[in-house]
C-alpha cells in the first residue's frame, strides 16, 4: 500500500511513472485516437478494412489519408512480388535475402540467431513497402512426413517457443509486424482445408499451443493467421475458444487476425470467431458483412472491434510511401551475413565413423562430388512460399568456392530430378529443363547411365559426398510426404558407391526426417545439411573442410522407421485424401478465373490425437521405442565433458527461477559450439507426465582445452501442467530430477531439486 502512496506521489509531482507495458498493450497506446476515427468511419469504409484489397494488400481508410496495410510472404525471406494468381510481376529489385528454412533455423538452437534471422526479413520487408510478413511458421511437428516441416521449427514446444519469441522481437524491432501462423494445430496437410483436429485441451495447452502463447505474450506478435484446418468442430477462422478466450481474453492478443488465404468460410462465423481480415476475396466480409449488421443480426460493436485492431497495427507500422519503396534491391549484405551465420551453426554431424570428416588435404586430394542435390537449388519450389533469391550457392558450388586449389572436385549426378506433376506442369509452362533429366516416378530405379558415371566417380576418388535427400517439390505445401524413404533409388546408389569406395559420407539435404536404416549401412559419415539459404553451400563446405566445427542438433527425431512414430503408431497416421483440391490451389484458382470461392463439398474428416503430449521424443523415450537419431543429437569435431552441476537452491516455490550450473569443456583442438540441453524428470508426480521434457538449453562458444561455468535458467513456472477440471495451469509440488547433456539420448549429468 505504502508504495502505491508513494508512487501516486511521485506522478502528481511530475515524475514519469508509467508502467512498463506488456508487449501486447504496445500496441492501444493509440487507442483514443483510433476510436475517434472509428467514429467517423462508414460501416462500408469499416467493412472495406476486413477483406483483402489485392492479394497482398488489405484496403486502409483513404478519405482519412489512413494506409492500406501491405503483407507479403515469408517464413524464410521476402517472396518476390506477386500479383493475381500469385503470378510473379517480374519486378527487377525484389529480390529478397533467401535465409535457410524454419527447420535449420531450429537445428541452430539460437535464439540471438533468430532474432537476427526475424530482423534481417524485417529490415527487406521495410524495403519492399512491406507492413506484415506472413511470418514466423511455428507449429509443432507432429508427423515426420509433414509437407510443411521445413517451414516449421521442432516437435518441442520448448524450443519452437524460445525461436518463434526472437524471430518475433527481431522482426518488430525492424519496424515490420510478425504474422504468427498457421494457428494452431495445422499439423498435417493432408486434407489442411478441411480436417478436424480432435485434441484433448492439456495436450493442445502445453504442446501445440505454447508456441504461439509465447510469441504472442513474450514476442508481442501483432498479427495472427489462423489456420486452414478446423480444432475440435471450428475452423479456424471461426474459432470463438482459440481466437477470443484464448488469444483475446487469455493471453491479452491487441492485434489483428488475418485468415490463410482462402481460409474463411462464413460471414456471421468467422465475425463471431474472431477474425480481423478474409484473405483474400470479399465474399463473406464484404457486402454480407454490411448486411448481416444492417440485418440486426450482428451488432456493429463487433466490427468496430475488428476494425480498432487493425487500426491499432496500422498505427504501429509506420506506412512506407509508395516513392520511397522498392528503389534498391531487397536482399541486403547484413542479411546475407545472417543468413551465412545460421547455416554455420544449423549443419548436424549425425555419425562420424573413424573421423572421416573434416576432410583434410594432407589425406584427400580427389573428392568425388554424387548427388543431383549436390547442384540443387531450394530457394524457390513446390507449391507455396519460396524467396527470388539474388544468387544461392548450392553444396556442390561452395565445396569448390572453398577449395582454394586443395581439392580436385569431381561431379556425378547419379538420379534425376523429380518434379512431381505440380512441378512439371511450371517446367512446360516456363519451358524449362530438358524431360530427359526429369524422374517421371519418385521411386524410379537408378537410371544405368548416370549410376555407371556415379560408380566411376567414386571409384577414382578418395573420399565421396553423397548428396541425397528430397527437395521442394517431394517436400512441400498442400501435400504430405506419403512415406520419409530416400527417394529416387538413393539406397541402392549409395550402396553400389560403397562397394568401390568405403570413404562414403552422406549429406542429406531435406528439410524433414528421412528413413536412414540403408544410408546408415553405406555410410562413414552422415551429414545433415537442411535448405540452408542463399550461403548454404559455403557453409557446409566451411563444416565439411573442417573450418567451423559442426554444432547444429536436431530438432525433431529421426525414427528408425515411420510405423514408429506417434501418430503412426496410434493408428491416427495416415489420412486418406478426402478433399477434392487443396484449399489453397482452389482459392488460387478462383483468383486466377475471377471465380466464386467454393466450398469443399466433401465432408471434413476428423484427424484425432490420441498420442496425446506424446509427441517426437517424448513418445519414444516414455515408450522405449529405439530411434535413428534422437532428438537434440547432433555431434562436433571436438569432444565435450559435462561436470559438477548444482542448482543455486534445493528447494524452489511457484515464482522462483532454477539455476542450473555445470562445467562444459572442450577437449579437441578446435574452438567449437555445444548446446547444452536441460530436461527434467518427475520423481514422485501424481499427474502423467513423459519420462523426460526439455525445459531449457543454451548454445555455448569454448575455445579447445578451455573449460566454461554455464547457467542455465529454468523458471518453475514453467514445470506446470493444464489442469483439465479446474481450466487453468496448476503445479505439482514433488521431487524433480534435472539432467544435463548433450542430446535428449544423451544424459551427462543429473542433480535434485524440490518443488
Ligand atoms: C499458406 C500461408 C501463406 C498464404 C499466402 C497459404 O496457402 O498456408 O502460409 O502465407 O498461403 O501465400
Amino acid at each position: 500500500m505504502k508504495r502505491i502512496i508513494l508512487l501516486l506521489g511521485l506522478c502528481a509531482l511530475g515524475f514519469s511513472c508509467s508502467k512498463q507495458l506488456s508487449p501486447q498493450d504496445r500496441l492501444t497506446v493509440n487507442d483514443k485516437k483510433i476510436n475517434e476515427i472509428i467514429a467517423q468511419m462508414s460501416l462500408e469504409e469499416k467493412v472495406e478494412m476486413m477483406h483483402s484489397k489485392t492479394i497482398m494488400s488489405s484496403e486502409g481508410v483513404p478519405r482519412l489519408g489512413i494506409q492500406d496495410i501491405k503483407y507479403a510472404d515469408g517464413p524464410f525471406g521476402v517472396r518476390e512480388e506477386v500479383g493475381d494468381g500469385f503470378r510473379a510481376k517480374g519486378w527487377s529489385l525484389d529480390s529478397a535475402t533467401y535465409f535457410p528454412t524454419g527447420s535449420a533455423l531450429a537445428a541452430t538452437w539460437s535464439p540471438e540467431l533468430a532474432y537476427d534471422y526475424g530482423n534481417g526479413i524485417g529490415v527487406e520487408a521495410r524495403l519492399r513497402g512491406k507492413d506484415i510478413m506472413l511470418g514466423p511458421a511455428i507449429n509443432i511437428q507432429r508427423l515426420p512426413v509433414g509437407g510443411r516441416t521445413y517451414e516449421y521449427f521442432s516437435e518441442d514446444p520448448v524450443l519452437a517457443a524460445a525461436l518463434a519469441v526472437q524471430y518475433t522481437i527481431g522482426m518488430q524491432d525492424a519496424g515490420t509486424a510478425a504474422c504468427v501462423k498457421h494457428y494452431a494445430l495445422n499439423n498435417q496437410e493432408t486434407n489442411r482445408g478441411t480436417v478436424n483436429v480432435i485434441i484433448d485441451e492439456r495436450t493442445m495447452r502445453e504442446i501445440y499451443l505454447k508456441p504461439f502463447e509465447d510469441a504472442v505474450v513474450k514476442g508481442g506478435a501483432m498479427s495472427v493467421m489462423p489456420a486452414y484446418n478446423k480444432v475440435n468442430g471450428y475452423y479456424g477462422t471461426e474459432n470463438f475458444v482459440l481466437n477470443n478466450e484464448i488469444l483475446r481474453d487469455e493471453w491479452g492478443f491487441k492485434g489483428m487476425t488475418v485468415s490463410d488465404w482462402g481460409g474463411t468460410h462464413s460471414t456471421m462465423g468467422a465475425a463471431l470467431g474472431g477474425l480481423n481480415v478474409q484473405m483474400t476475396g470479399d465474399n463473406y466480409f464484404g457486402q454480407p458483412l454490411i448486411d448481416s449488421i444492417r440485418m440486426g443480426k450482428l451488432s456493429e460493436e463487433i466490427v468496430n472491434d475488428r476494425v480498432r485492431e487493425i487500426l491499432r497495427l496500422r498505427f504501429a507500422i509506420e506506412p512506407i510511401p509508395d516513392e520511397v519503396a522498392n528503389t534498391v534491391q531487397t536482399s541486403q549484405p547484413a542479411s546475407r551475413q545472417t543468413a551465412y551465420n545460421v547455416a554455420t551453426k544449423s549443419v548436424v554431424l549425425l555419425k562420424n565413423e573413424g573421423s572421416l570428416l573434416p576432410i583434410s588435404s594432407d589425406k584427400v586430394k580427389k573428392i568425388a562430388v554424387i548427388g543431383r542435390n549436390a547442384i540443387a537449388t531450394t530457394a524457390a519450389g513446390g507449391m507455396g512460399a519460396g524467396v527470388k533469391t539474388p544468387y544461392e550457392i548450392t553444396p556442390l558450388q561452395g565445396l569448390q568456392n572453398r577449395s582454394n586449389d586443395r581439392f580436385e572436385i569431381t561431379y556425378a549426378a547419379a538420379y534425376k530430378n523429380y518434379l512431381g506433376m505440380f512441378g512439371r506442369m511450371m517446367m512446360m509452362h516456363g519451358g524449362g529443363a530438358a524431360v530427359k533429366d526429369i524422374a517421371m516416378d519418385i521411386n524410379e530405379a537408378p537410371d544405368a547411365e548416370l549410376l555407371k558415371e556415379a560408380v566411376a566417380a567414386a571409384k577414382e576418388a578418395d573420399i565421396v559426398l553423397f548428396f541425397c535427400g528430397t527437395n521442394k517439390f517431394i517436400e512441400t505445401e498442400g501435400s504430405d510426404r506419403s512415406d520419409i524413404k530416400l527417394p529416387l533409388s538413393q539406397e541402392e546408389i549409395v550402396k553400389a558407391l560403397a562397394e568401390v569406395n568405403p570413404n562414403i559420407v552422406s549429406v542429406i539435404i531435406s528439410g524433414g526426417p528421412c528413413d536412414l536404416q540403408e544410408l546408415e549401412k553405406y555410410s562413414k559419415s552422415i551429414v545433415q545439411g537442411w535448405w540452408n539459404g542463399l550461403e548454404g553451400g559455403h557453409a557446409l563446405a566451411d563444416i565439411l573442410y573442417g573450418e567451423i566445427a559442426p554444432s547444429g542438433k536436431l530438432p525433431f527425431t529421426f525414427p528408425v522407421k515411420l510405423e514408429d512414430s506417434p501418430a503412426y503408431a496410434m493408428g491416427n497416421f495416415p489420412q486418406k485424401v478426402e478433399a477434392a483440391t487443396d484449399v489453397f490451389a482452389a482459392a488460387h484458382r478462383d483468383d486466377i478465373t475471377g471465380g466464386q470461392r467454393r466450398r469443399m463439398q466433401r465432408p471434413a474428416p476428423d484427424a484425432h490425437y490420441t498420442e496425446g503430449q506424446y509427441v517426437g521424443y517424448r513418445w519414444f523415450d516414455t515408450k522405449q521405442v529405439p530411434v535413428m537419431y534422437a532428438f537434440g543429437h547432433g555431434l562436433s569435431y571436438v569432444d565435450f565433458e559435462y561436470a559438477n552441476v548444482a542448482t543455486d537452491k534445493q528447494s524452489y516455490k511457484a515464482d522462483d527461477v532454477i539455476k542450473v550450473s555445470f562445467d562444459l569443456t572442450n577437449s579437441g583442438s578446435m574452438t567449437a559450439d555445444e548446446v547444452a540441453q536441460i530436461y527434467v524428470t518427475r520423481l514422485d508426480a501424481k499427474v502423467e507426465w513423459p519420462v523426460k521434457e526439455l525445459k531449457g538449453f543454451q548454445r555455448v562458444t569454448v575455445d579447445a582445452g578451455e573449460s566454461q561455468r554455464v547457467t542455465v535458467e529454468i523458471p518453475v513456472e514453467s514445470l506446470r501442467y493444464w489442469d483439465v477440471d479446474n481450466d487453468m495451469w496448476m503445479l505439482e509440488s514433488g521431487n524433480i530430477e534435472i539432467l544435463v547433456g548433450g542430446a535428449s539420448d544423451d544424459i551427462r549429468l543429473k542433480t535434485q531439486v524440490a518443488i
